[in-house]
Formats: structure tokens, sequence, C-alpha cells
């Protein structure tokens, strides 16, 4: 019974994917008896939290005193932008709170659940633990391992290429037009994209999300010697965008320019990036970028397309060590999922 009120949390919680980041995502059901009076889930980062959105919505709040709170992620114990969760549930006399997970974060850490059960709250913890640990994969890399979490997605031809032997020559799609529009919905998900500096100069992407409603990602891309053309859309200004590079160079509106170790890539990026609160980034190529990441393991995980193409020649696509968690079919593409 616990368990499936505890799915409906996570469920509610991935309303906030890709909208409520630095903050997790969180769900939370009030249930009498054997049925869901209150729901909430948390929207926004600095907004009600997903108890506080539940309980909100619980006309009667004398009822509470009867009722089982299932919430996805410890409740908090600190003010931060919104007052404590578990004064919220003292308050209303909540009897028994029923937690998904104990949250990272170093000011809450267990904490929470020890303010309540000192309360006098029943406390069952956890429900489902591996499950919310997998929603908050994000947040809880971020918190625990002080780097974002990073997803390395690439398209490849039928037989292992990423790239045309001559890009420029012939500008080709490898992956097809739904499992772009997929890619743009991830970008929406995550809180940074990146590139290499020769896919930068070569693709000219804009890594934004215009196939998709959603927000676009901070930009970012490695330009050691600082020679990347101004012209190119990255460098557009048009949305935050971070650029990795050992010359000094002036930072203005959108565009930062960030001094970095290149001897210790990726691990001294991926701690400025967590510095700037970046809690996900998702790796688009090219191939050199990739291997750096796969050498370092430093990717938590893989999205690999591929195509119908056969490209015969050209830049071959990384190898993975592992096996494939998951396969799905996206119209005639494939898509492997793989884990660390
Ligand atoms: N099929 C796909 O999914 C896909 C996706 C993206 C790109 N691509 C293709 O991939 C090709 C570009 O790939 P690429 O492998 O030639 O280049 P890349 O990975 O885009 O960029 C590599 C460059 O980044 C810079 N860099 C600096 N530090 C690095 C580090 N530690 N690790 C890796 N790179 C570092 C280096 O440039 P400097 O020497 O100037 O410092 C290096 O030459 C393009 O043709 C593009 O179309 C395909």
């Amino acid at each position: 019974m616990h368990e499936a009120f505890m799915e409906r949390c996570i469920q509610l919680a991935k309303g906030g994917l890709g909208r409520v980041s630095p903050n997790p995502m969180v769900g939370c059901v009030i249930v009498q008896g054997d049925t869901i009076i209150a729901e909430g889930y948390h929207l926004a980062p600095g907004g009600a939290h997903a108890e506080a959105h539940a309980i909100e919505s619980v006309k009667d709040k004398s009822v509470l005193k009867h009722c089982r709170m299932y919430v996805s992620l410890e409740p908090c114990c600190h003010e931060g932008k919104t007052p404590p969760c578990t004064t919220l549930i003292t308050r209303y006399e909540i009897p028994e709170v029923i937690v998904g997970m104990k949250d990272p974060f170093e000011r809450v850490r267990g904490r929470g659940m020890a303010m309540l059960k000192k309360a006098g709250v029943k406390v069952r913890y956890p429900v489902l633990e591996k499950e919310c640990r997998n929603l908050n994969r994000r947040f809880i890399t971020f918190h625990e391992k002080k780097r974002p979490y990073v997803i390395l997605k690439w398209a490849e031809s039928r037989d292992g290429f990423i790239a045309p032997a001559r890009p420029a020559a012939s500008k080709r799609w490898i992956s097809n037009s739904l499992s772009r529009t997929l890619v743009h919905r991830w970008r929406s998900e995550e809180d940074a994209i990146m590139v290499g500096t020769k896919t930068a100069r070569v693709d000219n992407p804009r890594l934004d999300v215009r196939m998709v409603r959603g927000r676009n990602p901070v930009r970012v891309v490695t330009d050691r010697n600082g020679k990347l053309p101004p012209a190119l859309h990255i460098l557009d200004g048009k949305t935050r965008t971070i650029v990795f590079t050992e010359k000094n160079k002036k930072s203005r509106h959108n565009l930062e320019f960030i001094r970095t170790d290149f001897g210790n890539f990726p691990d001294a990026m991926l701690r400025q990036l967590h510095e700037a609160g970046v809690q996900s980034l998702i790796v688009e190529g090219g191939a050199a970028l990739l291997a750096s990441y796969l050498e370092s393991g430093r990717w938590d995980e893989i999205r690999r397309f591929t195509g119908t193409t056969l490209l015969q020649d050209g830049l071959r696509a990384p190898r993975v060590a592992g096996s494939i968690y998951r396969s799905d079919t996206v119209g005639t593409d494939t898509l492997d999922i793989f884990y660390r």
C-alpha cells in the first residue's frame, strides 16, 4: 500500500522536471484511510514545497490530524526561501509521515526526519528509495559528488561514424527528425549543454530548444586558445553561455569566459560548473570531447542514437564498455541508454 502512494508522489514530482533546478523534484500526497485527499509537487525554485502545496489544498485542516503524509524526499527543516516543511507538519498535527529518501542536502541530511520524530510524528523510511533516488539523480550527484550529473549524447551511423569524412562538404543528419525533437526535449530538462571546440566551429549549433516548449539550457563550450570566431551562434549572447578557456577574456552579458585547467579536464571544469550551480550537463559531442568524459569516467548516463545511414568513412563514434540498460526505437532510429 505504501509503495502505491509513493509511486504517485514520484509521478507528481516529475511535473517539476526542467523547472525546479537547483531544487529537487518532490511529490507529496495526503491520505485519509485508503483515499488520497490532497496532492502537491514542487513547481518552481523559490516556490512552495510539495508538502505545502498538498496541505494548502486541504480545505478543512482539522482532518489532517487523521491523515498520513507521503513525500518522495525527506521534509526540509531549515528556513530557506520558504518556511520549513517540518514546522507545517507539526503545526497541523499530521501524525504519520512516510518518506521516500533522505535529503542529501547538507542542511537537512536526516535532520528533517529526526525533528519530526522528536515532535512525536511517526516516521516510516525509506519507501521506494531506489526509485526516488533515480528521480533525483541530478540533485543527488550535485550534492554528493560536487559536480553536475553528466549525460553523454550522440548519434552514429549504422556503420559507427559520428561525422562524415568531410563534414563541411556534406551536411547530413544521422538521426531522424523525431530523434532530433526528442533531443530538444532533453535539452529543456537539463541545466546546461556542452559541445567541443571543433563541433562549435564546424556545425555552428544554436544548442537551444526551438523544436519544443521549454527553457533553454546554459550553453557551454571549450575554447582553449580563444580562437572561436565571434560570429558563431554559440557566442551570440542570446542565452547564458560559458566558454572555458586558458586565455584572459572579458566576459559580457550572457557570455562568461572562465579560465580552467585543461591539464585536469574535465574535473576542473566540472567543479567550476558545480560552483556556478549547474546541476546537470548534456554533452552533445564531438568525438574528442565525448572521449575525454568516457576515459575519465566522469559520466552518469549515455543516450546513443543509431541511424540507418551508412557513411562508410569519417569520424569514429565512441566505444562504450558496459551493457545497454534499455533499447528503444524512435521511428527508424535505435536509442540505447547506458548508466554507469
Ligand atoms: N553525430 C553526433 O552526434 C555529433 C555530435 C557533435 C559533433 N559531431 C561531429 O563531430 C565533429 C567534431 O568532433 P571532434 O572530435 O573533431 O571535435 P570536438 O570534440 O567537438 O572538439 C575537440 C576539440 O576541443 C578542444 N578540447 C580542449 N580540451 C579538450 C579535452 N580535454 N578533450 C577534448 N577536447 C578538448 C580541442 O580543440 P583545441 O585543440 O582547439 O583546443 C579539441 O580538438 C564534427 O564533425 C561534428 O559534426 C557529431
